[in-house]
């Protein structure tokens, strides 16, 4: 299994402090934002690591993580050429990479302690199908995904942002795809807001009936806002004090 963590976009929520900077690169606690997906790849056992990034900052990440021996896996890049195209479009960057593989796919800024190990070994085992991951959250709405889960934990639905969601479930940045995904992602057409969406690409799985859910206790996306990026900074140095992460 392949890994790819995005790390691209404009990050336009947390200016200024990204005018100059992309917002991966920015401190959580006692580290750059975008160790915690790695880390989180490492610990899921994924030894090749697509990066994806913008233009600008591509050479920044290369700086800080280099060939990614430190980190005991081997570092790949990607440049993105539009940054504001979309999850799906960016994951559709790791075809070639993939090689047929299938992909654990994080977004650079969300932050959790799960390890994936154990889900990423039994999806391995798997013919076909993808996992999302979902988290019980007060936040509004209107900031993520929402997962309806039903009977047996069967996904009954995802929406993108939706006025009236139908449950307290986000659906978190974390992916697992089959080798099919980029079939899927070519038959994806632009949302209202101009992008290729993670959720029209995990509904093309859920329609099929192949798509399950798992749950996190814990995870924040970090670069939602200011008071979330603050927020990451106090839950992160309070969980590493208790060696929780
Ligand atoms: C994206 C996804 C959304 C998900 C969120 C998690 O939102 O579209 O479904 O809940 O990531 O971080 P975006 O950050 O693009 O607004």
């Amino acid at each position: 299994m392949k890994g790819v963590i995005l790390a691209g976009g404009l990050a336009t929520r947390l200016r200024p402090l990204t005018w100059v900077t992309n917002k991966h690169l920015l401190p959580v606690y006692n580290k750059p934002m975008i160790y915690y997906p790695l880390e989180a790849m490492v610990k899921a056992g994924i030894k090749e690591i697509l990066l994806t990034s913008s233009p600008d900052h591509a050479g920044d990440f290369a700086n800080l993580l280099k060939s990614g021996e430190d980190f005991g896996v081997r570092l790949y890049y990607a440049i993105q050429k539009n940054p504001t195209a979309g999850i799906a479009d960016g994951i559709s960057m790791a075809k070639e990479f993939a090689r047929n593989e299938k992909v654990l796919v994080i977004l650079g800024d969300n932050i959790f302690s799960l390890n994936l190990k154990h889900i990423a070994d039994k999806f391995k085992s798997k013919k076909k199908g993808a996992v999302i991951f979902g988290v019980e959250t007060d936040t509004s709405s209107r900031q993520y995904g929402v997962v309806e889960i039903g009977e047996n934990d069967k996904v009954l639905s995802i929406e993108e942002k939706p006025e009236f969601p139908k449950s307290k479930i986000a659906q978190t940045g974390i992916y697992m795809y089959d080798e099919r995904v980029f079939d899927f992602i070519k038959k994806l057409r632009p949302s209202k807001r101009g992008q290729l969406e993670v959720t029209d690409l995990n509904n093309h799985y859920l329609r099929e009936g192949t798509l399950e859910c798992e749950t996190l206790n814990w995870w924040i996306d970090a670069g939602t806002s200011h008071d979330e990026l603050l927020r990451a900074n106090v839950v992160v140095s309070e969980k590493v004090k208790r060696g929780e992460l």
